[in-house]
């Protein structure tokens, strides 16, 4: 298969996807708070999501059983809520979710920061953002997949940290899993050379020590190997002839 190039009436599907899942993020940052379970995260996640009329993209997504993935510190992704697991003052807390609007999907990720986590936990939850941002500015026409990992990587080791090597970014549209794979590290592959009309999400997670990881016994929840924090960001992207467009984002609204 083909990487698809969107029609001019997919990409408005998809801007309002992300629109919506954007606006979600955002009231979600302002709601979540340590003393919440992360259950509850999932279920306010899901009422705003079908509150516009939306669907959950994640929810019964090859059985994952919820709408929001949450995890924290040491989870990298796929964390699945539950209503004994109490969000701590000192937590770092990936919210990963997805949208889908009219058959369209939008994937995004923030990792919120509870009032008292580390300095040094926090440097890694914006480096991992602006790693997002490192990433995007190589996704131009011409370029190729590999320029995104590169950049993403280059930025996040130059602070120390590792870029994990078992999961990656992928292409979004009709469905959430689309081509090409999206790695947020280089290697000798160059992947699909980039056209206006793709729509991306890149999504680096970093690892505060090594790039490790392991699958817990639930068969989802991701977790690094040496037990240190590892921080999410995600958005989905369009790529157009003047350059990289955040569609998981709304006027107003913090990335
Ligand atoms: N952003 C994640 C991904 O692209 C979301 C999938 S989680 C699942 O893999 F729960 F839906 F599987
Ligand atoms: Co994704």
């Amino acid at each position: 298969m083909a990487v698809s190039i969107k029609s001019k009436t997919e990409i408005e599907l998809m801007r309002e996807a992300g629109r919506i899942l954007a606006i979600t993020h955002e009231e979600l940052r302002k709601q979540v708070k340590p003393g919440m379970s992360t259950l509850e995260v999932d279920r306010i996640g899901e009422e705003i999501i079908r509150s516009f009329g939306c669907i959950p993209s994640f929810l019964n997504y090859n059985g994952y059983p919820a709408s929001i993935c949450v995890s924290i510190n040491e989870e990298v992704v796929h964390g699945i809520p539950n209503k004994d697991r109490i969000i701590q003052e000192d937590d770092i807390v990936s919210l990963d979710a997805g949208v889908i609007y009219k058959g369209y999907h939008s994937d995004a990720a923030r990792t919120l920061i509870m009032p008292g986590v580390s300095e040094e936990v926090k440097k890694l939850v914006q480096i991992t953002k602006e790693s997002f941002f490192k990433g995007i500015e190589q996704a131009v026409p011409g370029n190729h997949i590999v320029d995104i990992g590169r950049a993403i990587q280059e930025y996040v080791e130059g602070y120390g940290y590792s870029v994990v090597r078992d999961l990656i970014g992928h292409g979004v549209g009709a469905k959430l899993h689309e081509e090409p794979e999206v790695p947020n590290f280089a290697s000798k592959r160059r992947g699909v050379k980039l056209c206006a009309g793709m729509t991306i999400a890149v999504e680096p997670m970093i690892n505060l020590g090594e790039y490790d990881v392991y699958w817990e016994d639930d068969d989802w929840t991701v977790v690094t190997e040496d037990g240190l924090p590892s921080a999410h960001y995600e958005n989905t992207i369009l790529i157009t002839d003047n350059g990289p467009e955040i569609l998981s984002t709304a006027p107003g609204i913090e990335l």
